[in-house]
């Protein structure tokens, strides 16, 4: 028995989840049990889900999250392998619902995982979407190659630098990741000073931004989204990076290139 059985929409969002999690897997960014996702799965409560008892008592989120009263959420399990998770995704992560204080959680199904170590991080920023009216349902967090080295410079930690040049290696990086990449100074993994710090930079306009020396947390609409808006920053930052073991400097789009970009498109930025 599973939550996911006879509830086909909720089980459709879980195999997002789960077919990112292979691909993160794929891409050399999971190592071991590195990165996490959750999902706002709220919208696919029926009233039996609602009936369902706890299987896990009441665990604290570690901040208080006023808008996440009532919702809930898929988490991937803490230590677990988003290899794993891509085969078996509620053996390799948990349904949570926030209680009613907001500051605690309980485990509902499918098993007792508990959920991810970042998940500070992750409540914080879906109680700072819904509270802003944000569409978006989903959060990832992973370690992807080259956008990890690029934070290993202070050149590149400046406000926008790595933004401006990942957007002008290819005009899809601009399309597909508009509001560009945010940069979060190094703090304690799953720390509630690093969720905090990563709300301040999302609300400074960003989807998807860098947790320096560690990895990238990015949110958007839906699982698939997220992860493409990394993928097409990594790849910017690959193409940048292959230019570089060539010997050059790559010259990179034009300011005016950009902005006609931006212009056709109807960028925000
Ligand atoms: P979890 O296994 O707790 O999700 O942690 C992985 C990670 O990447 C921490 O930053
Ligand atoms: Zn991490």
């Amino acid at each position: 028995m599973s939550i996911l059985d006879n509830r086909p929409a909720l089980k459709a969002e879980i195999d997002k989840v789960a077919e990112v999690a292979g691909y993160l897997w794929q891409k050399g960014w999971a190592e071991r049990n590195g990165g996490n996702i959750t999902i706002n799965i709220t919208e696919f409560v029926d009233d039996q889900m609602l009936a369902m008892p706890a299987i896990s008592e009441p665990r604290p989120i570690g901040k208080v999250l006023p808008s996440l009263k009532g919702c809930w959420f898929y988490c991937k399990g803490t230590q677990k392998r988003m290899r794993d998770l891509a085969r078996d995704p509620m053996a390799n992560g948990s349904v949570i619902r926030i209680l009613p204080d907001c500051a605690n959680y309980e485990i509902v199904a499918d098993v007792p995982v508990i959920p991810t170590s970042e998940l500070p991080s992750h409540l914080a920023v879906h109680d700072y979407l819904l509270a802003k009216g944000s569409p978006y349902r989903a959060s990832i967090h992973t370690h992807p190659i080259e956008l990890v080295a690029l934070t290993h410079s202070r050149k590149w930690m400046e406000k926008d630098v790595a933004s401006r040049m990942l957007w002008s290696m290819i005009p899809e990086t601009k399309a597909f990741c508009p509001r560009g990449l945010g940069m979060v100074p190094y703090m304690m993994p799953s720390s509630v000073e690093l969720a905090d710090a990563t709300i301040r930079v999302i609300d400074g306009d960003y989807d998807v931004v860098m947790w320096e020396k560690h990895g990238v947390f990015a949110v958007d609409t839906n699982i698939i989204d997220a992860f493409d808006q990394v993928d097409v920053l990594n790849k910017a930052a690959q193409i940048y990076i292959s230019a570089r073991s060539m010997g050059y400097e790559p010259d990179g789009m034009t300011d005016a290139q950009m902005q006609r970009l931006s212009y056709v498109f109807g960028l925000p930025k």
